[in-house]
Protein backbone atom coordinates (compact mmCIF):
# COMPACT_ATOMS: atom_id res chain seq x y z
CA UNK A 1 0.00 0.00 0.00
CA UNK A 2 1.33 3.09 -0.45
CA UNK A 3 0.71 6.24 1.92
CA UNK A 4 -1.09 8.84 0.42
CA UNK A 5 -1.42 11.51 3.51
CA UNK A 6 1.05 11.69 6.33
CA UNK A 7 1.03 13.40 9.77
CA UNK A 8 3.49 13.77 12.49
CA UNK A 9 3.25 15.91 15.29
CA UNK A 10 1.54 18.82 13.39
CA UNK A 11 0.35 21.54 15.34
CA UNK A 12 -1.39 24.94 13.67
CA UNK A 13 -1.49 27.99 15.75
CA UNK A 14 -3.24 31.39 15.05
CA UNK A 15 -2.76 34.32 16.50
CA UNK A 16 0.23 35.06 19.42
CA UNK A 17 0.17 35.72 23.03
CA UNK A 18 -3.06 35.69 25.21
CA UNK A 19 -5.41 35.20 21.64
CA UNK A 20 -2.92 32.17 20.37
CA UNK A 21 -5.70 29.31 19.44
CA UNK A 22 -4.21 25.99 18.76
CA UNK A 23 -6.04 24.90 16.14
CA UNK A 24 -4.65 21.62 15.57
CA UNK A 25 -2.88 20.46 18.71
CA UNK A 26 -0.42 17.07 18.19
CA UNK A 27 -1.91 15.45 14.80
CA UNK A 28 -0.55 12.47 13.52
CA UNK A 29 -2.78 10.46 10.74
CA UNK A 30 -1.84 8.37 7.84
CA UNK A 31 -4.19 7.53 5.57
CA UNK A 32 -3.21 5.18 2.51
CA UNK A 33 -4.19 4.69 -1.10
CA UNK A 34 -7.68 3.40 -1.52
CA UNK A 35 -9.03 4.54 1.96
CA UNK A 36 -12.33 6.28 3.02
CA UNK A 37 -11.78 8.30 5.58
CA UNK A 38 -14.64 11.17 7.30
CA UNK A 39 -13.28 13.79 9.35
CA UNK A 40 -15.91 14.73 12.25
CA UNK A 41 -15.74 16.68 15.20
CA UNK A 42 -17.78 19.87 16.32
CA UNK A 43 -17.46 23.23 14.88
CA UNK A 44 -14.23 24.90 15.57
CA UNK A 45 -12.68 21.53 16.44
CA UNK A 46 -10.04 21.44 13.47
CA UNK A 47 -11.59 20.00 10.78
CA UNK A 48 -11.31 22.72 8.04
CA UNK A 49 -7.85 23.58 9.22
CA UNK A 50 -6.47 19.94 9.00
CA UNK A 51 -8.21 19.63 5.28
CA UNK A 52 -6.35 22.84 4.43
CA UNK A 53 -3.09 21.05 5.33
CA UNK A 54 -3.83 17.92 3.43
CA UNK A 55 -5.17 19.87 0.44
CA UNK A 56 -1.93 22.02 0.72
CA UNK A 57 -3.54 25.22 0.98
CA UNK A 58 -1.77 26.03 4.17
CA UNK A 59 1.33 24.81 5.93
CA UNK A 60 1.49 23.57 9.86
CA UNK A 61 3.16 25.50 12.65
CA UNK A 62 5.28 22.62 13.41
CA UNK A 63 5.40 18.94 12.84
CA UNK A 64 5.28 16.64 9.44
CA UNK A 65 3.25 17.10 6.73
CA UNK A 66 3.24 14.55 3.89
CA UNK A 67 1.26 14.37 0.66
CA UNK A 68 1.57 11.85 -1.90
CA UNK A 69 5.21 11.23 -0.47
CA UNK A 70 6.12 15.16 -0.65
CA UNK A 71 7.47 16.86 2.82
CA UNK A 72 5.46 20.04 2.42
CA UNK A 73 8.44 21.62 3.94
CA UNK A 74 10.51 21.07 1.34
CA UNK A 75 7.89 22.89 -1.31
CA UNK A 76 7.99 26.48 -2.12
CA UNK A 77 4.72 28.00 -2.95
CA UNK A 78 4.90 27.42 -6.41
CA UNK A 79 5.62 23.83 -5.72
CA UNK A 80 3.08 23.52 -2.93
CA UNK A 81 0.51 24.89 -6.17
CA UNK A 82 1.94 22.22 -8.62
CA UNK A 83 1.22 19.67 -5.98
CA UNK A 84 -2.40 20.35 -5.07
CA UNK A 85 -2.98 20.61 -8.80
CA UNK A 86 -1.86 17.57 -9.49
CA UNK A 87 -2.67 15.33 -6.94
CA UNK A 88 -5.91 16.27 -5.22
CA UNK A 89 -9.46 17.44 -6.75
CA UNK A 90 -11.54 19.20 -4.60
CA UNK A 91 -15.05 19.27 -3.79
CA UNK A 92 -16.83 21.56 -1.86
CA UNK A 93 -19.73 22.83 0.10
CA UNK A 94 -20.95 25.44 -2.39
CA UNK A 95 -20.28 24.03 -5.56
CA UNK A 96 -18.39 26.54 -7.41
CA UNK A 97 -18.93 26.00 -10.69
CA UNK A 98 -18.34 28.90 -13.50
CA UNK A 99 -21.06 30.67 -14.55
CA UNK A 100 -22.36 31.40 -17.89
CA UNK A 101 -20.62 28.26 -18.99
CA UNK A 102 -21.78 24.52 -19.44
CA UNK A 103 -21.19 21.32 -17.48
CA UNK A 104 -18.92 19.89 -20.19
CA UNK A 105 -16.24 22.97 -20.00
CA UNK A 106 -16.87 23.40 -16.28
CA UNK A 107 -15.35 19.86 -15.95
CA UNK A 108 -12.82 20.47 -18.75
CA UNK A 109 -11.63 23.52 -16.92
CA UNK A 110 -8.49 22.00 -15.00
CA UNK A 111 -8.02 20.56 -18.36
CA UNK A 112 -7.66 23.36 -20.84
CA UNK A 113 -5.22 24.97 -17.49
CA UNK A 114 -2.90 22.83 -17.93
CA UNK A 115 -2.77 23.21 -21.58
CA UNK A 116 -4.72 20.03 -22.88
CA UNK A 117 -6.00 20.74 -26.38
CA UNK A 118 -9.70 21.53 -26.31
CA UNK A 119 -10.83 19.04 -28.20
CA UNK A 120 -8.65 16.52 -26.15
CA UNK A 121 -9.67 17.99 -22.92
CA UNK A 122 -13.79 17.88 -23.57
CA UNK A 123 -13.53 14.66 -24.94
CA UNK A 124 -12.63 13.61 -20.99
CA UNK A 125 -14.94 15.93 -19.92
CA UNK A 126 -17.43 14.02 -22.06
CA UNK A 127 -16.49 10.73 -20.59
CA UNK A 128 -16.18 12.07 -16.78
CA UNK A 129 -19.48 13.51 -16.96
CA UNK A 130 -20.70 9.92 -18.56
CA UNK A 131 -19.60 8.31 -15.38
CA UNK A 132 -21.49 9.96 -13.46
CA UNK A 133 -24.70 9.88 -15.35
CA UNK A 134 -25.10 13.50 -16.52
CA UNK A 135 -23.90 13.17 -20.06
CA UNK A 136 -28.03 14.36 -21.36
CA UNK A 137 -26.92 17.63 -19.28
CA UNK A 138 -23.46 18.50 -21.02
CA UNK A 139 -24.92 21.63 -22.11
CA UNK A 140 -26.74 23.03 -19.32
CA UNK A 141 -25.01 25.47 -17.29
CA UNK A 142 -24.93 25.92 -13.19
CA UNK A 143 -28.54 27.62 -13.17
CA UNK A 144 -29.82 25.45 -15.42
CA UNK A 145 -28.86 22.19 -12.95
CA UNK A 146 -30.60 21.09 -9.74
CA UNK A 147 -28.00 21.15 -6.41
CA UNK A 148 -27.60 17.16 -7.00
CA UNK A 149 -26.56 17.96 -10.36
CA UNK A 150 -24.11 20.62 -9.85
CA UNK A 151 -22.86 18.42 -7.33
CA UNK A 152 -21.78 15.85 -9.82
CA UNK A 153 -20.36 18.36 -11.93
CA UNK A 154 -18.44 19.30 -9.30
CA UNK A 155 -16.91 15.98 -8.82
CA UNK A 156 -16.85 14.97 -12.37
CA UNK A 157 -14.33 18.29 -12.82
CA UNK A 158 -12.93 17.20 -9.35
CA UNK A 159 -12.19 13.72 -10.97
CA UNK A 160 -10.85 14.83 -14.51
CA UNK A 161 -7.44 15.21 -13.94
CA UNK A 162 -7.26 11.91 -12.53
CA UNK A 163 -6.27 12.67 -8.74
CA UNK A 164 -4.67 9.86 -6.57
CA UNK A 165 -6.84 12.21 -3.66
CA UNK A 166 -10.49 13.69 -3.48
CA UNK A 167 -11.07 16.02 -1.02
CA UNK A 168 -14.40 16.93 0.11
CA UNK A 169 -15.61 19.76 2.99
CA UNK A 170 -19.06 19.07 3.24
CA UNK A 171 -19.75 17.85 0.00
CA UNK A 172 -23.58 17.06 1.76
CA UNK A 173 -23.94 20.68 3.13
CA UNK A 174 -25.87 22.54 0.72
CA UNK A 175 -27.95 19.20 -0.62
CA UNK A 176 -31.21 17.68 1.11
CA UNK A 177 -30.84 14.17 2.82
CA UNK A 178 -31.97 12.12 -0.87
CA UNK A 179 -29.47 13.98 -2.86
CA UNK A 180 -26.74 13.80 -0.34
CA UNK A 181 -27.25 9.86 -0.13
CA UNK A 182 -26.63 9.91 -3.70
CA UNK A 183 -23.59 11.93 -3.38
CA UNK A 184 -22.49 9.54 -0.70
CA UNK A 185 -23.47 6.08 -3.34
CA UNK A 186 -21.49 8.30 -5.39
CA UNK A 187 -18.37 8.82 -3.66
CA UNK A 188 -18.53 5.05 -2.71
CA UNK A 189 -18.67 4.09 -6.02
CA UNK A 190 -15.49 5.73 -7.38
CA UNK A 191 -13.81 4.65 -3.79
CA UNK A 192 -14.71 1.10 -4.97
CA UNK A 193 -12.34 1.54 -8.09
CA UNK A 194 -9.67 2.49 -5.62
CA UNK A 195 -10.13 6.63 -5.52
CA UNK A 196 -8.98 7.89 -2.05
CA UNK A 197 -11.58 10.10 -0.43
CA UNK A 198 -10.95 12.31 2.80
CA UNK A 199 -14.82 13.93 3.46
CA UNK A 200 -15.23 16.34 5.99
CA UNK A 201 -18.33 16.54 7.68
CA UNK A 202 -20.32 17.19 10.97
CA UNK A 203 -23.23 14.78 9.65
CA UNK A 204 -22.92 11.44 11.67
CA UNK A 205 -25.25 9.81 9.13
CA UNK A 206 -22.88 10.83 6.14
CA UNK A 207 -19.93 9.67 8.21
CA UNK A 208 -20.95 6.05 9.23
CA UNK A 209 -20.75 5.39 5.63
CA UNK A 210 -17.36 5.85 4.80
CA UNK A 211 -14.48 3.42 5.85
CA UNK A 212 -12.87 5.08 8.58
CA UNK A 213 -13.90 7.75 10.87
CA UNK A 214 -11.44 10.30 12.55
CA UNK A 215 -13.08 12.41 15.33
CA UNK A 216 -11.35 15.47 16.61
CA UNK A 217 -12.27 17.88 19.42
CA UNK A 218 -10.18 21.02 20.38
CA UNK A 219 -7.61 19.88 17.73
CA UNK A 220 -6.55 16.50 19.23
CA UNK A 221 -7.58 12.73 17.53
CA UNK A 222 -9.63 11.58 19.93
CA UNK A 223 -11.29 8.41 17.62
CA UNK A 224 -9.95 6.80 14.91
CA UNK A 225 -12.04 3.54 13.86
CA UNK A 226 -12.58 1.66 11.38
CA UNK A 227 -15.14 -0.73 9.78
CA UNK A 228 -19.07 -0.27 9.73
CA UNK A 229 -19.93 1.96 12.08
N1 LIG B 1 -7.36 31.96 9.93
C1 LIG B 1 -7.63 31.80 11.23
N2 LIG B 1 -7.29 32.76 12.13
C2 LIG B 1 -7.55 32.60 13.44
N3 LIG B 1 -8.15 31.51 13.96
C3 LIG B 1 -8.51 30.54 13.12
C4 LIG B 1 -8.27 30.62 11.70
N4 LIG B 1 -8.74 29.49 11.12
C5 LIG B 1 -9.24 28.75 12.12
N5 LIG B 1 -9.09 29.36 13.32
C6 LIG B 1 -9.51 28.81 14.63
O1 LIG B 1 -9.03 27.48 14.73
C7 LIG B 1 -10.00 26.63 15.30
C8 LIG B 1 -10.33 25.50 14.33
O2 LIG B 1 -11.02 26.04 13.21
P1 LIG B 1 -11.53 25.17 11.97
O3 LIG B 1 -11.98 26.10 10.92
O4 LIG B 1 -10.47 24.20 11.59
O5 LIG B 1 -12.76 24.37 12.62
P2 LIG B 1 -13.83 23.40 11.94
O6 LIG B 1 -13.77 22.12 12.69
O7 LIG B 1 -13.62 23.35 10.47
O8 LIG B 1 -15.23 24.10 12.28
P3 LIG B 1 -16.60 24.22 11.42
O9 LIG B 1 -17.32 22.90 11.60
O10 LIG B 1 -17.30 25.34 12.09
O11 LIG B 1 -16.23 24.50 10.00
C9 LIG B 1 -11.18 27.51 15.65
O12 LIG B 1 -11.06 27.87 17.00
C10 LIG B 1 -11.02 28.71 14.76
O13 LIG B 1 -11.56 29.85 15.35
MG1 LIG C 1 -14.79 23.99 8.81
Amino acid sequence: MSTVVEMLNVTKTFGEGSSIVKALDGVDIRIEKGEFVAIVGASGSGKSTMMNLIGCLDRPTTGLVKVAGEDLSNLNDKKLTSLRNYAIGFVFQSFFLLPKTDALDNVATPLFYRGVPAKEARKKAMEMLSKLGMADRYTHQSTELSGGQQQRVAIARALVTQPSLILADEPTGALDSTTGKQVMDLFENLNREGITIVLITHDLEIAKRAKRRITLKDGKIINDERGAA
